[in-house]
């Protein structure tokens, strides 16, 4: 990171800080409570957790890269890089509980063109809120994660389970915090994605389920309504379908 950005950033940064102590008269043991509850939550294995949960959608809605397509998201502290690429867009297990769903849409550029070749990396919580490899061994390595492509027409399909809401990891220091502060620890229902290709901007974003209760509540106050979609069905196929728009890496419109 560049020296001087480092500079003006953390100068900028403990000014903020001391505007928040004189505004609240802050005392010496409430700053030293601070810097143990942080240290407690990294002992804990919530370093990422703490810091996703309270900061990251910050950093996302401010991103001055971000000019046009789909709405960026958080990356959460669930995410495992190198998933297997999925056959024909299978990605629940034929035994996986849960409501079967078919995702569709396409990948378009900003002129609303196609974008074929696109990296779908997609990850979830199961039918009871949980993420594989966060969950104590409770559900299969790599269960619900995995990589599809969009064919040459921008088409993708995936088929899956219906995530479920769900409470980010609330037993620990961030679960505390979030009740101090008079929160509640869900998220509303989502499919993380990443849409990567060498042309385009990578794009990190998740997708919701219109109607969710917590879309206006979202625990890490990251969920945005434009990127809620309806949950459709064919008989008794549910079917969720929504359109990624990539934004060109050279964008100033
Ligand atoms: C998630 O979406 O998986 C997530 C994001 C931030 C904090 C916790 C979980
Ligand atoms: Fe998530």
């Amino acid at each position: 990171m560049d020296k001087n950005r480092v500079a003006s950033i953390t100068s900028d940064l403990i000014d903020a800080v001391r505007d928040v102590c004189i505004k609240h008269a802050v005392t010496h043991t409430e700053y030293r409570a601070a810097i143990d509850f942080v240290s407690r939550a990294i002992d804990a294995g919530e370093r990422s957790l703490l810091f996703d949960a309270f900061l990251e959608a910050n950093v996302v809605a401010s991103d001055p890269t971000k000019i046009t397509g789909t709405t960026s998201q958080v990356l959460g502290p669930f995410y495992l890089p190198d998933m297997p690429f999925l056959k024909d867009g299978v990605m629940a297990r034929e035994n996986e509980l849960g409501e079967r769903l078919r995702v569709s849409g396409k990948v378009l550029n900003c002129r609303s063109e196609p974008v074929g070749g696109v990296e779908l990396d997609f990850w979830q919580a199961d039918a009871s809120g949980r993420y594989s490899h966060f969950d104590g061994g409770a559900t299969p390595d790599k269960n619900l994660r995995g990589r599809i492509a969009s064919d040459e027409t921008g088409d993708f399909f995936l088929e899956t389970v219906k995530p479920a809401q769900y409470t980010i990891p609330d037993q620990g220091p961030t679960g505390l915090l979030l009740r101090e502060m008079g929160r509640h620890s869900w998220r509303p229902a989502h499919l993380h994605v990443i849409a990567r290709h060498s042309d385009y901007s990578t794009l990190t974003t998740q997708i919701y389920f219109e109607g969710d209760e917590y879309l206006e509540s979202d625990a890490v106050r990251a969920a945005s309504t434009d990127l809620a979609f309806p949950l459709n069905y064919d008989g008794d196929q549910a079917i969720l379908s929504f359109n990624l728009v990539l934004q060109d890496i050279d964008s100033t419109s």
